[in-house]
């Protein structure tokens, strides 16, 4: 199994971002993970097209952007036009995930669903075929820093197996109260892809990507 860090950029220093990427980058990390929040799919504001459009072409990790914003078809164009490589969008807001995912693949970029939480595991089942990524949430869409909620594994696992049962080549990435202890949990429950963001950023990021990358050897 091909295990990838994604640091998620939420819980950087935005004063001290070039150089917090450069850190990640340099020690292993091989996605930088983005948090779009519009205040509506979510109560809160992140950041958005500005802040991609600063980053893309200064570094290789992949732009692995997660929107967390109602109806994300109207935003596309522009994400790709940003630099969005992989781009990650929830199936409680689409009103047509079949479209929405053939579009995303259309402008060259990655297709990945996700589900928050309280959402059933099988509503993400009918799009397998559609996306080379399925993204977990392991804490309800929103904020960082949050605990990771222990139910979410067994959706890690029945994810994971459905995969393997169809023959697919899909990732299946974790975001949300990844740690020391969740990681493992994770990674034995199936998933591969782990976004991390306080457990990098409010650390030593280049040492903390050493640490997790050295985990899940
Ligand atoms: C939550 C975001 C996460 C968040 C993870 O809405 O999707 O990517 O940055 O943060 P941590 O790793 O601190 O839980
Ligand atoms: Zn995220």
């Amino acid at each position: 199994m091909n295990y990838i860090l994604a640091p998620s950029i939420l819980s950087a220093d935005f004063l001290d971002l070039n150089n917090q990427i450069k850190q990640v980058e340099e020690a292993g990390a091989k996605y930088l993970h983005f948090d779009v929040m519009d205040g509506l799919f979510v109560p809160n504001i992140s950041f958005g097209i500005p802040v991609l459009n600063c980053i893309k072409g200064h570094t290789n990790l992949k732009l692995d952007v997660h929107l967390m914003i109602a109806e994300p078809n109207r935003y596309f164009e522009k994400f790709k036009e940003a630099g969005a490589e992989i781009l990650t969008v929830h199936v409680e807001a689409m009103k047509d995930p079949e479209a929405d995912l053939k579009r995303i693949r259309e402008l060259g970029m990655i297709p990945s669903i996700t589900l928050s939480p309280d959402t059933p595991v099988e509503s993400v089942f009918p799009f397998l075929d559609l996306v080379k990524q399925v993204l977990v949430m392991t804490v309800n869409p929103g904020a960082g820093a949050q605990p990771y909620i222990d139910k979410c594994t067994d959706k890690i696992k029945a994810i994971r197996e459905e995969i393997i049962k169809r023959g697919l080549d899909v990732d299946v990435e974790v975001d949300g109260g990844i740690n020391e202890e969740t990681i493992k949990t994770a990674k034995d429950a199936g998933a591969n892809v782990f976004v991390m963001g306080s457990s990098i950023f409010n650390h030593e990021p280049y040492e903390s990507v050493k640490k997790y990358l050295e985990i899940l050897k």
